[in-house]
């Protein structure tokens, strides 16, 4: 009898423990289903700078589910912890080589609406705007310096400017009675050296995100004087999300996040891993997630934060945003440095882009393929003949292309 008993509680005991071991395995499950549900991922690689072989081509992936933004999930982002930061980049290093698997897992991300923005797909797809915007909602900062008032700037004001002036505000380091004719408190003289530094660099960024913070617009767009803008394409994208939301969208120009020493612990082994969207394509940045940067970029802040990790300017933005405030940069392939291959880019899908570019450093060739407005030698960047395919009614655009 007593022996039955002893049995039974036996049996009972083992029972629970093996319940208890059951949940306890199921815990971690819940969680990884959890997980990448409730956060934006890092995407694979794209392939961005100019002398990558084209084995991604314009078309990679495509379009699927498109999942609606959902305020909640997004909020989440800030909690991201190291941890999961880490196991994300072993993830982007590992799809590297196998794509396949990499796009079907990036079509699962909740969090962005504009799925196919953020793949290698330079093709927008329609998405719902969740929020109206206007054009002085915007702030589009361009960084320009002394040396290319004449050229590169005013080729912008000849195109895509003139179709922006209320959005555009010049960043430079030099008084210009001519410039400030032209565009009136739309330039600010930042002070800043005309020295193409890390540091006149900061300084520049610096009065940038000021201005913008006093300015009470919605959005921050910073780009340099040798992209083209597509300001339509790009309230398109903005208008997909809600300025209060914490939004850092760009494109990186590495294919890995970066990884930096913080030289304010003095401590070779306090290394921060972040991705920055390279500042020669353009990036933005909402207004929401732009005031919780304010403790390292306002009022001269950005120029010490920037000292701490002695990086650039945009890499400064990417640590702020993703080392400090853990917001994740949505990466965008619509936007375009004069790093990349441009030649890629042709025809229509051209005209969708956000921003384009040209040139660089060894390369004069590296300009978009566009049809024939103006021959290479009128449009050696290229510039004018978009303008004229987007803005065929502007007075210096050949009237064959009214139709
Ligand atoms: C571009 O990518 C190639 C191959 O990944 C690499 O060797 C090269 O250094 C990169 N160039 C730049 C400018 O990042
Ligand atoms: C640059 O200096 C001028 C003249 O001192 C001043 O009016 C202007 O506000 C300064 N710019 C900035 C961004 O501080």
């Amino acid at each position: 009898m007593s022996f039955s008993c002893i049995r039974l509680s036996k049996i009972c005991f083992l029972l629970s423990v093996v319940v208890c071991a059951v949940l306890l395995l199921l815990i971690p499950k819940f969680k990884t289903d959890w997980r990448p549900k409730s956060y934006p991922q890092p995407r694979p690689p794209l392939v961005f700078n100019g002398s990558s072989k084209s084995d991604t081509p314009l078309q990679q992936v495509e379009s699927s589910s498109t999942d609606h933004l959902d305020d909640e999930t997004n909020n989440m982002v800030p909690f991201i912890k190291d941890e999961l930061v880490k196991q994300w980049s072993n993830y982007i290093t590992d799809t590297r080589r196998s794509r396949l698997k990499a796009t079907g897992k990036m079509n699962e991300s909740p969090v962005n609406p504009l799925n196919s923005k953020m793949t290698n797909n330079v093709e927008p797809i329609e998405v719902s705007a969740k929020e109206k915007l206007e054009l002085n909602d915007v702030f589009i900062a361009v960084k320009t310096t002394r040396k290319y008032h004449k050229t590169r700037l005013n080729l912008l004001f000849q195109t895509w400017i003139s179709q922006a002036k209320e959005l555009t505000f010049i960043f430079t380091d030099w008084e210009d009675g001519e410039l400030r004719l032209r565009a009136e408190d739309h330039v600010i003289n930042t002070n800043c050296s005309a020295v193409h530094t890390r540091q006149a660099l900061c300084c520049k960024m610096s009065v940038e995100y000021d201005k913008f913070l006093e300015s009470g617009r919605k959005w921050f767009c910073h780009v340099d004087d040798d992209n083209y803008v597509n300001v339509k394409t790009l309230l398109h994208l903005l208008s997909a999300f809600s300025h209060s939301q914490d939004v850092y969208i760009g494109r990186p120009s590495l294919d890995h996040p970066i990884e930096a020493a913080d030289h304010v612990r003095n401590d070779a082994s306090t290394t921060a891993k972040f991705w920055f969207a390279t500042g020669g394509a353009g990036f933005c940045i909402s207004r929401g997630l732009a005031l919780k940067m304010s403790p390292w970029a306002s009022l001269g802040s950005f120029i010490s934060t920037a000292e701490r990790i002695r990086l650039p300017d945009d890499c400064t933005i990417g640590y702020i945003i993703e080392g400090l405030l853990e917001v994740k940069l949505l990466h965008s392939p619509l936007f375009h440095s004069h790093l990349e291959n441009l030649q890629r880019l042709r025809g229509d899908t051209v005209l969708k882009q956000i921003t384009l570019s040209y040139g660089g450093p060894e390369n004069k060739h590296n300009v978009v393929t566009v049809d024939e407005v103006f021959s290479v030698q009128q449009d050696p960047t290229r510039f004018k003949s978009v303008h004229c395919l987007l803005y065929p009614d502007t007075l210096w655009c050949p009237p064959l292309m009214l139709k």
